[in-house]
């Protein structure tokens, strides 16, 4: 139907009718809050790139995250920054390390919030990078025992569900196995499947003090050109036991996330990750852009390209905000 017997602007004309036609609707339940701990007590440690974030010792991570659990939000994801780094890791893995107390503390004291815990190595070694490097190589195949340790020891420490975002090939099926030997055979896996070597994770990695002290996450990490190799990347994640799919970066791959939701039928995450976090945040510094409004058409535009379920630095604002 053509104009002038169909024109769109009938249906645009009030709001009532706009949220009648509305296709994508954002909900808290889509909300996942980012939170970086770190030890010590009062510790709040501003992270200059991500206005609003701290570095927070448990005390103010349990406050955060109450927060979070008041406004609705279902999921934090949960990241440490250790004492101590070391070749192998060790910290990552520990007992008593910095995520495994975290996790600890937040299920004692807000149990029905759904601990998630980022599986990586990089905040925990010297030189920066996910996996065990050997000479300049970073070694696949050993880093995949490690993984699954860091894994066991979130479980063990009660984590709801485990989320490598490390890239080496292989590590969901050496996860999900130690898990299920382990008596967890109930704790998901939502794998960071298609990672891609972004510079959009500057701000995070000032953060989580996670840059590698050498050459960069390109052999290890997506390509940004590549599209079919994220579905390939993807059904192996599936093949070896990843209960959700997630893509990363957000909203410069929404291509990514809308071929991967139209490929798959297993849940489907995406993370807006620290840099368009904080390119946004700069923007509605310098008066250029309402803050606000970018937000919630970005994380919109997200659930529209077909992401489940959303990673975002802004889930506190955007939560306040959908109570409006
Ligand atoms: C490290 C990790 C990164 C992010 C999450 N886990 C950065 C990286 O790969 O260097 C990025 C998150 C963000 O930028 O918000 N495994
Ligand atoms: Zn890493």
């Amino acid at each position: 139907m053509l104009f002038p017997d169909y024109r769109p602007r009938r249906l645009r004309q009030n709001d009532a009718f706009r949220r009648m036609i509305r296709e994508t609707k954002l909900s808290v339940d889509d909300l996942i809050f980012p939170i970086f701990a770190i030890s010590g007590k009062g510790v709040k440690n501003p992270i200059p790139s991500m206005p609003g974030h701290c570095q927070l010792s448990t005390d103010h991570l349990v406050k955060t995250a109450k927060k979070a659990y008041e406004l609705g939000i279902p999921a934090v994801m949960l990241f440490g920054i250790p004492d101590k780094k070391d070749p192998l890791a060790t910290s990552a893995y520990a007992k008593d390390g910095i995520v495994q107390k975290a996790t600890k503390a937040l299920k004692d004291k807000i149990p029905d919030l759904v601990v998630i815990t980022d599986v990586c190595l990089c905040q925990y070694t010297d030189h920066g990078h996910c996996g065990v490097v050997d000479g300049n190589i970073i070694d696949n195949d050993a880093t995949l025992d490690l993984l699954a340790r860091v894994a066991l020891s979130h479980a063990k420490a009660g984590t709801d569900m485990v989320a490598p975002s490390d890239m080496m090939d292989g590590r969901v099926a050496e996860i999900r196995q130690t898990l299920d030997e382990n008596d967890f055979s109930n704790i998901p896996i939502m794998s960071y499947a298609a990672k891609y070597c972004s510079a959009y994770y500057g701000p995070f990695r000032e953060a989580a003090d996670s840059a590698p002290q050498f050459g960069d996450r390109r052999t290890y990490q997506m390509d940004p050109a590549n599209s079919l190799e994220a579905i390939r990347e993807v059904n192996m994640d599936i093949e070896e036991g990843a209960d959700i799919i997630m893509i990363k970066p957000a909203l410069p791959y929404l291509d990514i996330i809308h071929s991967i939701r139209n490929e798959i039928d297993l849940p489907v995450a995406a993370y807006n990750v620290s840099g368009e976090y904080s390119m946004i945040k700069a923007a509605e510094k310098m008066g250029w852009i309402d803050g606000k409004k970018v937000m919630m058409e970005s994380l919109t535009s997200i659930k529209r390209a077909g992401a489940d379920m959303i990673l975002t630095y802004f889930a506190l604002e955007a939560a306040e905000e959908l109570r409006k």
